[in-house]
């Protein structure tokens, strides 16, 4: 029956929101799974899904095969550089609730379904990573496909192959030849907070969460930085063609003893009692686990009986997620802050009205940049949602809007000036950030400088935290880092708080800095992107600060990790007048601008071995570091290739080798050889 839309208000205002409601939550899908970067929080999505599917059945009418409850959200990228392939068995998601009442609602459905039968349930931890598929052919790991959307994924294998706890074989005899691994690719808090750090230190965008940072790394074309990363994952979900098992318990414990990683946090549960137990018992214990989780999974545990229950369009009946509430409060924005950064970058803070979160006051949080800020669409006065889900920052992640705002006062806009100098601010066009271009001259920065300049990484100053140099700084004793080997016994001394013993330790603290290596005092020059690592690998190819100066652009783009944006960076830097002079200043105090002799000895020619090789390093290495296999190179007369080419002679190859240096290698014949034959080679 063809219902009459126009003679009925309700339905033609609930088709409206259905439709609404089907364009939001695909918008909301790509931010989360292409983007990374949602902008509403899961409850909120998962709300506004049970709403739609709510709408969906009360007007059958209006079915389409298309709309979001139909389908998986999609990770896939166009271009991304990874190969499609179609999954052999859908990879669907699960049906999911937040209240305790709906999973007795599922398990009595269930118990329905199956005539009466009621089944035991495995409870399983929910994962918060991003799923994968693992192919083992011939009991070798052939494959690792993401979810994409949900028929057809992306070959992730080079990445997944770098993560240690996923074998590549498996030896045990007894295991199919030919079967399926699914599970949860996750990256660690510990390594989630490491990652941020450095992305900090470089004004870097920050990763919201480890499950957006997990799924940032995963999509990376680039092995070896995956495997720095340190990616974990764990493994959920077995298929055959064949089946080999009763129940899927059996089917997790037995891949165990065949070396995957299957959490020790699963129980085979015989009641709905026993059910609640496990999910009341984890809804506390998981804040001291090292990954996130974010919920609990329960399935039925014989496969006999999830095949009769079967599945939706995009679940299966069989099983359901409960998540866990993030913690979360409603407060008020009361004011917008914005702090600048030693480089220069604008970021808005959310200054509140102080809440308790997680056991701790809550009184700002990061709005990260401008575009965060618009698509929140904030403003001062606004009732905010903020939330700690485990993360360490506090975030914002949606908004109570004071009502009777116009639509044009819903942003409170971003400012034009620098807050502190009143400098107009430019747009980086690489990043969503805004940054004050006045880097002598803006308080923030030139302290900020001062701090890195400073810090136990650079140049290691003991006694000069962020107080004292603001007092430093605000008598004019130092404007910039040249002038702190201009400071006296005197100028320390007399600041509050500090006497002559701290003004004699410092001194010897700045004293001692003289003689920190030139790698890490071009960190501690502060150029922006040019990071502990980065600096480090320069100082081996320009060995001293007046190379670095004269370097173009294509020679600093031939240093490893070093691209356009870095070089760009660099080569400013050097622009500056007032930068040459600081450098002169530090040069006259006595800082290394060059290598040692010790460390230029290093790098010497140690033999001709390699004499007229060109030699291209692919993959990740277990004796020796990249770095030093390049060096290595070097200094036994070879040379470092970037590509492989006709000139190529050999390509050292690491685990994960790039697959397409690997098929050029292939095309063009040239020899692939390993660690132990180059060390051999130069013996
Ligand atoms: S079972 C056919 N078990 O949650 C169902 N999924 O929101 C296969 N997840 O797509 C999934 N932990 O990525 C299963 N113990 C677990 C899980 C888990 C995390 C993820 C998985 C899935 C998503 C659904």
């Amino acid at each position: 029956m063809q219902l009459n839309l126009f003679e009925d208000n309700t339905a033609l205002s609930e088709k409206d929101e259905l439709i609404a409601l089907r364009r939001e939550l695909e918008e909301h899908n790509y931010n989360y799974y292409v983007l990374n970067r949602p902008t509403i929080s899961d409850k909120e999505f998962d709300d506004k899904m049970h709403r739609l599917q709510l709408l969906e059945q009360q007007h059958p009418e209006l079915f389409d095969p298309n709309s979001p409850t139909q389908h998986v959200g999609s990770d896939l990228q166009k271009n991304a550089g990874f190969k499609q392939m179609a999954h052999k068995y859908p990879m669907l998601s699960l049906a999911n609730t937040y209240s305790e009442q709906e999973i007795k609602d599922w398990y009595q459905r269930v118990v329905k379904d199956l005539g009466g039968i009621a089944p035991d349930v495995v409870c399983e931890l929910k994962y918060d990573g991003l799923s994968i598929s693992l192919w083992y052919e011939n009991r070798k790991l052939t494959h690792a496909l993401t979810r994409g959307d949900g028929t057809k994924g992306d070959d992730v294998l080079q990445n997944i192959l770098t993560i240690k706890s996923i074998p590549r074989y498996v030896d045990d005899i007894t295991a199919p030849e030919n079967f399926e691994l699914r599970g949860e690719v996750l990256l660690p808090w510990a390594a989630f907070e490491k990652i941020n750090k450095q992305r900090e230190e470089n004004e870097e965008p920050l990763f919201a969460n480890p499950r957006n940072a997990a799924s940032g790394t995963l999509k990376l074309q680039n092995p070896e930085e995956v495997a720095r990363r340190g990616l974990t994952a764990y493994l959920y979900y077995f298929l055959t063609d064949k089946q080999l098992f009763d129940t899927h318990y059996d089917s997790l414990q037995t891949a165990k003893q065949w070396g995957f990683n299957i959490s020790e946090a699963i129980r085979l549960c015989h009641s709905l009692d026993e059910i609640m137990q496990f999910i009341n018992y984890w809804d506390t214990e998981r804040k001291y686990l090292p990954v996130a989780t974010d919920g609990i999974v329960l399935k039925v545990n014989e496969l006999r009986l999830q095949e009769q229950l079967g599945f939706t369009a995009k679940s299966p009946r069989w099983a359901i997620a409960y998540k866990f509430q993030a913690e979360k409060q409603l407060t008020v924005l009361e004011k917008i802050t914005y702090q600048v950064g030693r480089t220069g970058v604008i970021t808005p803070v959310a200054n509140l009205k102080p809440v308790q979160l997680s056991g701790t006051t809550v009184q700002r949080a990061t709005l990260h940049n401008a575009d965060f800020m618009a698509s929140l669409q904030l403003h001062e006065g606004d009732k905010v949602w903020v939330e700690k889900g485990g993360e360490i920052i506090p975030k914002i992640t949606a908004v109570e809007r004071a009502s009777n705002l116009p639509p044009s006062e819903y942003v409170s806009p971003f400012p034009t000036r620098c807050p502190c100098c009143n400098t107009p601010l430019l747009r980086d066009p690489e990043q969503a950030a805004w940054y004050c271009p006045n880097e002598d001259g803006c308080p923030p920065q030139i302290k900020g400088k001062i701090e890195h300049f400073v810090a136990r990484k650079a140049m290691n100053i003991d006694g000069l935290g962020t107080e004292t140099i603001d007092l430093l700084f605000e008598q004019q004793l130092i404007a910039n880092i040249a002038d702190i080997y201009k400071l006296t016994e005197n100028d320390i001394a007399r600041q509050e708080r500090l006497g002559v013993k701290s003004a004699q330790n410092i001194l010897a603290s700045i004293e001692a800095s003289k003689s920190v290596p030139w790698a890490r005092v071009l960190f501690a020059l502060g150029i922006r992107f040019v990071g502990e690592t980065t600096a480090k690998k320069l100082s081996r190819v320009f060995t001293d600060i007046d190379s670095l100066k004269a370097a173009t652009i294509e020679q600093l783009c031939a240093v490893e990790d070093v691209g356009e944006q870095i070089a760009q960076s660099i080569i400013n830097y050097f622009k500056s007048d007032k930068n040459i002079a600081i450098i002169e200043q530090l040069q006259q105090a006595g800082l290394q601008f060059s290598l040692t002799d010790d460390e230029k000895n290093s790098l010497l020619p140690q033999s001709d071995l390699l004499q007229g090789k060109t030699i291209v390093i692919s993959g990740t290495f277990s004796l020796h570091s990249r770095e030093e296999y390049k060096l290595m190179i070097e200094q036994h007369g070879g040379k470092n290739g970037s590509s492989v080419s006709k000139k190529t002679d050999y390509i050292l190859a690491g685990d994960n080798m790039g697959p397409a240096k690997l098929q050029k290698a292939q095309e063009l014949g040239v020899k692939l050889i390993n660690e132990n034959e180059f060390l051999t080679m130069i013996s």
